[in-house]
């Protein structure tokens, strides 16, 4: 299979070292806007230069792909996804699925109109302490899951357009923790409530820090408490979570599921060892997706629903009230 990646600094590192240690995806050529970033990476990834264009058009109309993964800015990405759907050609897109729900929707749309195949990178579902965490919830050894708490507090300095955007933490990093919910309790929200702030040392433009109450089918209550802006005592990227279960607790800490039947000890839960991870994941699932019709996880049409807490989060900052869901 060959793909055309549009994007190759920042994140798109990740994507080169996936492509180039895959086994079975190959690249058809690139896209990048800015030539040194092109030149830069070209040398650091030994990449062909005649096969890095400037413009998605540029590279359809020189090299024939079965598959364009989206490593762009999200403003960007509802028009490379839309120009690939409507050449035919399936696509893995990074989070966010958009930058508006209306971009997400005119990319779900053309998803619908033309068949083809467009699907988010939520890779954080895809490492070994979420899929131990997972797998222990879905045994139901613990009965019921009740309620759950979510903390993650970090404090990086990106620079770039993280620190200049609307509501960073919620837009840019969130999207991870809420899709995580959505994957880990296997069910969708019916509210949200949330204020957000922003800490008087941040170096973020946008309000850096937030808690927000999610309600869950099944009257499942998720609170939510986190920051870009901690000084100390971090959280892993992961966060730590807690479910209050009808049968103990289970509980991600510093990156180890850690569960407590009622009247017993601790236990550490033993990791899962997976074959692939993260990139390695997602880029996997896309091959089989395209080239064998095998249906992935986190398509367009389910991603929207992630994509949707975000802006009803965000709705409930601006207005200070409950928002029903409605992705
Ligand atoms: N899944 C994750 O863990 C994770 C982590 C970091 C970033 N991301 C996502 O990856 C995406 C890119 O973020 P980033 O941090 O790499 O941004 P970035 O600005 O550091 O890099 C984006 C790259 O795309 C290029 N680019 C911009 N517009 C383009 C266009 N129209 N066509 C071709 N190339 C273009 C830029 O020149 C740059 O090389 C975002 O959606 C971000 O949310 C995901």
């Amino acid at each position: 299979m060959k793909v055309i990646q549009v994007g190759i600094g920042g994140m798109g590192n990740a994507w080169l070292r996936a492509v180039q240690a895959s086994p079975t995806v190959t690249y058809a050529g690139f896209v990048e806007v800015n030539p040194t970033i092109a030149a830069d990476q070209a040398a650091k990834y030994g990449l062909d230069r005649s096969l890095i264009f400037p413009t998605l058009t540029d590279a359809l109309a020189a090299v024939e792909a079965d598959g364009v993964i989206n490593v762009t800015p999200p403003q960007f990405h509802r028009e490379v996804s839309l120009q690939a759907l409507e050449a035919g050609i399936p696509v893995l897109s990074e989070k966010p699925l958009a930058d508006t729900m209306a971009a997400a929707q005119d990319i779900v749309d053309a998803a619908n109109r033309t068949g083809v195949l467009h699907m988010v990178a939520q890779n954080y579902r895809y490492s070994p302490p979420i899929q131990t965490l997972r797998r222990v919830l879905a045994s139901e050894e613990f009965g019921t899951v009740g309620s759950v708490t979510v903390e993650f507090f970090r404090g990086p300095h990106f620079g770039g357009f993280r620190e200049e955007m609307p509501y960073p933490l919620i837009i840019d990093m969130s999207i991870h923790h809420f899709d995580l919910m959505r994957f880990l309790l296997g069910r969708d929200p019916v509210s949200v409530y949330g204020r957000s702030w922003n800490p008087p040392w941040s170096w973020f433009k946008g309000d850096a820090s937030a808690a927000v109450l999610l309600e869950f089918s099944g009257g499942i209550t998720v609170s939510y408490d986190g920051s870009w802006c901690s000084l100390g005592r971090e959280t892993p990227w992961n966060a730590h979570w807690r479910f209050e279960c009808s049968r103990g607790v289970v509980s991600l800490v510093g990156d180890e599921v850690i569960t407590q039947y009622t009247d017993r000890e601790p236990v550490t839960v033993e990791t899962v060892s997976l074959p692939r991870t993260g990139q390695a994941y997602l880029l996997d699932e896309f091959y089989q997706a395209v080239m064998h019709g095998v249906a992935p996880a986190t398509t367009c049409q389910d991603n929207i629903k992630s994509l949707g807490i975000v802006f009803d989060v965000v709705q409930s900052f601006a207005t200070g009230a409950v928002v029903g869901a409605t992705a």
